[in-house]
């Protein structure tokens, strides 16, 4: 299993280029099932939940090939299998993406329970409202969700729940209506830019969908989808990850292929928090200060600030001149980096949904483990600012999510290498040099 050192104390400089989005790609790619002809979906990128996606579909009648741009060719060759196996779904919750669409082309979904990660429990019970509405039944049988309906309706449906919007369940409830009779209003839909980006590659499909990206969205179905082509937007996870990779290390950093209105609430914080950030149409730079602000953080659905990046928020507000407090409103259970951040010094106290976070003028390197995909791209942040060299095992979270971060943080200056655990740790893992590249 890799591992991955990082030696604290280099100031990042340069550009990065975003990849495009592993949250707007993975239900897009499950959208592909609705077509009748092959989808050529562009950005998509080189990611272990990709890959599972991947594997899900072929279970499902699904062939994929990437063409010589990286583009992902999917074409159904099967119409006739329904069951998306626990041995994949239990590896990624997303692949629950393909319940609807299955339903409303194959009129039966049977789709592995995701159960619960480490970020808490993810319940399905807004997915089975959204297509039950429709007119489907859903029952659970032998740890399976299955969804049957021999003709979907239009329906008003409420898709609100305990903790906001729901993003996966809004895009299986649109993707169920977008072949059903009629026409669906769906209230207190999620906002995110990756349901506005399904509900564009389903349009360009022959669909018709409207609000998408607002709260009440409108689907009017239709008989047939065809195959399409569309690029996915930009990752917003990942860029506001390099933007506060800058803000924490003084640095100096410029990320390209981004969509600034995307990262409204991160551009917020890091402000508050003293970097200078200025963007452009599709690119942000971050310049960090000498000395960060404590600012107080509310993870909300969007455009509030996302949950993904309360972890990483958190490791910079840990050498923050003062106290700042972290409430995640959406996974109240998500402080699995919490203890590892503790082990590198940092002085946090867990008060419910909330941290309270006391800034400390330096954190140490030391070994920590990664316990989920955001927790583990904490660690790494935390360790760029560490004294000495700070260990990440289980990185294989990590690379569920980010494609060769440590390289790209590298080439931006970073002391950090990868290494599997046979091999003798780097005792300084040495940043980028003209020789290191040969
Ligand atoms: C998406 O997950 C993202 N995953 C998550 O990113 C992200 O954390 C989450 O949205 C919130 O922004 C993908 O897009 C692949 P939700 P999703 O349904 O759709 C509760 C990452 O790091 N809920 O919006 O599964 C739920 O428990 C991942 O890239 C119900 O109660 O999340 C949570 O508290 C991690 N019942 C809240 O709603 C339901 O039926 C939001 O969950 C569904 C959800």
């Amino acid at each position: 299993m890799d591992r991955i050192a990082v030696e604290g104390g280099s100031r990042l400089t340069g550009t990065v280029r975003v990849n495009g989005s592993k949250n707007a790609a993975l239900p897009i790619m499950a959208a592909a099932l609705l077509a009748n002809g092959p989808s050529v979906i562009e950005g998509v990128p080189l990611l272990r939940d990709v890959k599972t996606l991947l594997d899900v579909l072929a279970t499902l009648g699904v062939e994929h090939e990437r063409d010589e741009s990286g583009a992902l060719r999917l074409r159904v060759v099967d119409e006739s299998p329904v069951t998306a196996p626990y041995e994949l779904v239990c590896q990624m919750r997303a692949s629950i993406c393909v319940l609807g669409p299955l339903l409303a082309k194959r009129g039966t979904a049977r789709v592995s329970l995701p159960g619960g990660c480490a970020i808490g429990v993810r319940p399905i019970d807004l997915h089975r409202k959204g297509v039950e509405a429709l007119g489907a039944t859903t029952a659970v049988e032998h740890g399976y969700v299955v969804a049957r309906c021999d003709h979907l309706r239009g329906a008003n449906i409420f898709l609100g729940g305990a903790f906001g919007s729901t993003v996966l369940g809004t895009a299986n409830t649109l993707m169920a209506a977008c072949l059903a009779d009629g026409v669906t209003t769906i209230e207190s839909a999620a906002c995110e830019p990756e349901v506005e980006d399904l509900a564009r590659f389903i349009n360009t499909m022959g669909g018709s969908i409207e609000g998408a990206g607002s709260p009440v969205v409108r689907v009017k179905g239709v008989r047939s989808l065809r195959g399409t082509r569309h690029r996915v937007i930009p990752d917003r996870i990942e860029a506001a990850t390099f933007m506060i990779a800058a803000a924490l290390t003084q640095g100096d950093v410029t990320i390209e292929n981004v969509r600034p209105l995307h990262l409204g609430a991160v551009i917020d914080i890091l402000r508050r928090a003293g970097a200078e950030i200025t963007a452009y149409d599709n690119a942000c730079r971050v310049v960090g200060p000498r000395t960060l602000r404590p600012v107080d953080v509310t993870t909300l659905p969007y455009p509030g600030v996302p949950t993904d990046v309360q972890a990483q928020l958190m490791a910079l507000l840990c050498i923050a001149s003062g106290i700042s407090i972290v409430t995640e409103k959406i996974y109240p259970d998500r402080f699995m980096h919490v203890a590892e951040l503790q082990r590198m010094g940092a002085d946090l106290r867990k008060e419910g949904p909330s941290v309270i976070v006391n800034g400390v003028t330096e954190l140490s390197g030391a070994q920590v483990m990664a316990s989920d995909l955001r927790a583990s791209a904490s660690l790494i942040l935390a360790g760029l600012v560490a004294r000495g060299t700070t260990e990440v095992s289980r990185v294989y979270h990590l690379d569920r999510g980010y494609e060769r971060i440590e390289e790209r943080l590298r080439a931006l200056g970073a002391s950090i290498r990868r290494f599997d655990d046979g091999e003798v740790p780097p005792d300084k893992p040495q940043p980028v040099t003209a020789e290191s590249n040969v």
